[in-house]
């Protein structure tokens, strides 16, 4: 994908400067229903109200202790104990979900080896640009269904090209079809891994929308994780401008996972490496804002304002999904999430056309982007109607 999502969305708010009728729907911002950003305003009063020692010092590079336990918590939720018993755990700060995804390649990637993919995704083709990678597809779906039989071929046929294989899984609400893997699914996904013995399997485990996720348990995928092989490392990558709605303050981790103890020591030392020698540190204010909501107190009020967001989007996407489907308006399998990708034969072209009638959105491999997460529920009163007619589909 060529397109710059930033550059769309500069132009959406350039264009609602003159018109009253602009549907900005091209970027990955929660706003909520009447277009404040972020939605939360217990995460803006903390920020401001973080004393200078907590936003102006360096920080430690990899985040500091309470950090790294913290996040460790944060993402494994009610499952850390048992995790732990059975796993090596380490984590290192990040400047966003961005930084933890760009130093695993740097990290664990060479020049002109392959990353293994999906066909439909985000934009990891800028990070393994940056590490001089190329890319491995397997298909994401098939019909309305995971596509397991492309994802265990696909891996197979590149374990035997190289050695170290970094497996790239963006889930829960994936990025940008808003598909959501089943508890049965990711099991059979970390038997495939499991297969791959003579391999060293590097398990980039995307987790940007954990928090966001509609899924009666989002972090019951994590206890499939100590079932992992010593042939398998697993990185989670954590967004904490996706779970805080921060997205200038650039926070995020990445959590190394394994039932072997060297691996998880070797993790912890290059990627402090890597963070030094290339953003240097996670900012302060960011680390303590994350300390902030990990205090019992702070994070219980916090997920009351989540849990207002996660209803309002789970309200809009199926809206959406309802006209949709009554109208005939195909989208890509839809779980949860952020985004609904709809099915239009030309995106490249599309995209402009429905920009010409105000619409703003992000073309992809087979359709355009809708982010329902930055919508107001009355933009998306009648949206489908419009797409379809403007796009004549
Ligand atoms: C799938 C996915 N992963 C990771 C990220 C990284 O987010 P950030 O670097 O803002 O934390 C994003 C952001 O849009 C995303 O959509």
């Amino acid at each position: 994908m060529s397109v710059d999502i930033l550059k769309i969305s500069k132009d959406a708010i350039e264009a609602s400067k003159k018109y009253d009728d602009v549907i900005n729907a091209s970027i990955g911002m929660f706003y909520d229903e009447d277009k404040t950003i972020g939605g939360m305003p217990i995460v803006f009063q903390a920020i401001r109200r973080l004393p200078d020692e907590k936003v102006l010092p360096y920080p430690a590079v990899d985040g500091g202790k309470a950090f790294k336990e913290n996040v460790i918590s944060w993402v494994l939720g009610k499952y850390e104990k048992d995790i732990r018993e059975k796993m090596y755990i380490n984590a290192c700060a990040t400047p966003g979900g961005s930084g933890a995804i760009a130093s695993t390649f740097s990290v664990y990637g060479k020049p002109n080896e392959y990353l293994f993919v999906s066909d439909i995704r985000w934009q990891y083709e800028r990070f393994a640009d940056r590490a001089k990678m190329n890319l491995f597809e397997h298909k994401l779906f098939k019909g309305d269904q995971f596509d397991m039989e492309s994802f265990k071929s696909r891996l197979v046929e590149l374990c035997q090209i190289q050695k170290r294989v970094i497996v790239v899984v963006n889930d829960p609400c994936h990025n940008p079809t808003g598909f959501t893997l089943s508890e049965s699914e990711f099991k059979t996904l970390i038997d495939i891994l499991n297969e791959q013995v003579n391999n060293d399997i590097i398990f980039l485990y995307d987790v940007a929308y954990l928090d966001f996720s509609h899924e009666s348990d989002n972090r019951i995928k994590m206890t499939y994780l100590p079932l992992l092989k010593k042939h398998v490392f697993t990185v989670l990558a954590f967004s904490g401008s996706k779970t805080f709605g921060a997205y200038g303050l650039r926070l995020g981790a990445a959590i190394g996972l394994s039932i072997d103890e060297a691996k998880v020591k070797d993790f912890h030392s290059r990627y402090v490496n890597e963070a030094r020698g290339s953003w240097s540190a996670t900012p302060t204010v960011s680390i303590e804002l994350l300390n902030h909501f990990s205090l019992p107190e702070n994070k219980k009020d916090f997920l009351i304002g989540l849990d207002h967001i996660n209803t309002l989007v789970q309200k809009r996407s199926a809206s959406f999904i309802k006209q949709a489907k009554e109208i005939g308006l195909k989208t890509h399998p839809f779980r949860s999430g952020f985004y609904t990708v709809v099915l239009t034969p030309n995106p490249d072209e599309d995209y402009l056309k429905l920009q010409e009638h105000h619409i703003y959105a992000v073309p992809m491999n087979g359709g355009i982007r809708l982010a329902l997460c930055s919508l107001a529920m009355h933009e998306i009163d009648g949206l489908p109607v419009k797409i379809k007619t403007i796009l004549n589909l």
